[in-house]
């Protein structure tokens, strides 16, 4: 018998017009946090459902930069705040949960990632989450991405106390999503739930819920591309991202997020583009070790066999435009993406997956990644 853990603190508000629970969902004088285009589109709606006396801040980038949240905590000092709702996508909901620290425990990034300092274990604010897309799952998940770019490094914020209180997921903020958003993050979705199948992490929980996911964004993600408004797929897309979400929060994820992070880091690589550029090879270099779990969520999904859903995935990239995307957003020279190899192997991610990867497993990731791309 394995013994399993199985953590998700977040209470979790999913469906239509799930964002009018917001008002009830805060306590004391509220932090906002959010890009300036949901500012701009937050102030146009017809029917706010977020408190207007609220302190803001508003200029939420698309790779949160440590440098720049830290000068914002240090601006929010002091101004009461008892809370942070965090409204937006995966940058949005990062930043959100980086302020809720900082302003909780009166420290700040640098001291804990560059001099070294402990990250308190709690202290942190609450944060309301409220998802604009429908891929980061960073809504119900323990870890805030922080880019740490005047270092070039990917840092990471987490335990449980990164676990937002309160998740609202609502169809409706997601059916405006722009084609491109639409595709990286529900790409964002559908990898972060293969991540966990082949994670070592994997419990039979996971596998499960996993399961719904890959099958929910197969088939919505296609929908949400073809018909940005409508609502039922939007709600499939939105549901299958916070699945694959609770999944990774327990799992953690594994070699295709390893391997996108330098992608990013270098070549500005929008994070679900990265993440899918070797989502194919990594399901085949999984395939030939399978101990079971990629068969089970085959027929779980209906694909029958392995190779059926290895095919049947390569036909939804495809269709989703992924070959075309990345194209626009890495190199053409080959060679500077494996130049970047060596800074793939993260430490929990890399050698996160239920195969060994090895330096040439890795190469060999890499190189047919580029070929299929
Ligand atoms: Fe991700």
């Amino acid at each position: 018998m394995t013994l399993h853990t199985f953590h998700c603190p977040t209470r979790l508000h999913l469906g239509r017009d799930a964002r009018h629970r917001v008002p009830d969902l805060l306590r004391g004088r509220t932090l906002i946090v959010c890009t300036p285009g949901q500012w701009a589109r937050l102030q146009a709606d017809a029917e706010p459902w977020w408190p207007r006396e609220a302190a803001v801040f508003a200029e939420v980038t698309p790779n949160p930069d440590l440098d720049a949240l830290d000068v914002a905590a240090d601006a929010l000092r002091g101004q009461g705040i008892e809370g942070v709702l965090a409204i937006g996508g995966g940058s949005a909901m990062d930043a959100g949960k980086a302020l809720a620290a900082m302003l909780g425990t009166g420290g700040s990034l640098h001291r804990w990632f560059r001099a070294g300092e402990p990250i308190p274990e709690a202290g942190w604010l609450p944060v309301v989450a409220v998802a604009t897309t429908a891929g980061t799952g960073s809504e119900v998940t323990p870890f805030a991405t922080i880019w740490d770019t005047a270092r070039m490094r990917k840092r990471s914020l987490s335990g449980p106390a990164a676990f937002p209180a309160e998740a609202v997921v609502d169809p409706v903020l997601m059916a405006s999503m722009p084609p491109a958003v639409t595709r990286s993050t529900g790409l964002d979705a559908l990898n972060q739930a293969l991540e966990s199948v082949w994670s070592r992490e994997a419990t039979p929980w996971t596998e499960a819920l996993a399961a719904r996911a890959v099958a929910l964004a197969m088939e919505a993600l296609p929908q949400v591309l073809e018909r940005p408004h409508d609502l039922g797929a939007r709600h499939r897309m939105a549901e299958a991202s916070v699945l694959a979400g609770v999944c990774i929060a327990q799992t953690r994820t594994a070699l295709c997020h390893a391997i996108s992070y330098p992608l990013t880091l270098h070549f500005g690589t929008p994070h679900g583009l990265a993440c899918a550029f070797s989502m194919q090879a990594v399901w085949s270099a999984c395939a030939g070790a399978d101990d079971g779990r990629l068969s089970r969520l085959a027929r779980a999904t209906g694909h029958g066999s392995v190779e059926a859903f290895g095919s049947a995935l390569a036909e939804l990239l495809e269709r989703c435009g992924l070959s075309e995307a990345l194209a626009e957003s890495l190199p053409q020279d080959h060679a500077a993406v494996l130049a970047l190899v060596g800074e793939m192997h993260a430490p929990g991610r890399s050698d996160n997956l239920m195969v060994p990867v090895t330096e040439a497993v890795l190469a060999e990731v890499v190189k047919r990644s580029l070929a299929l791309s």
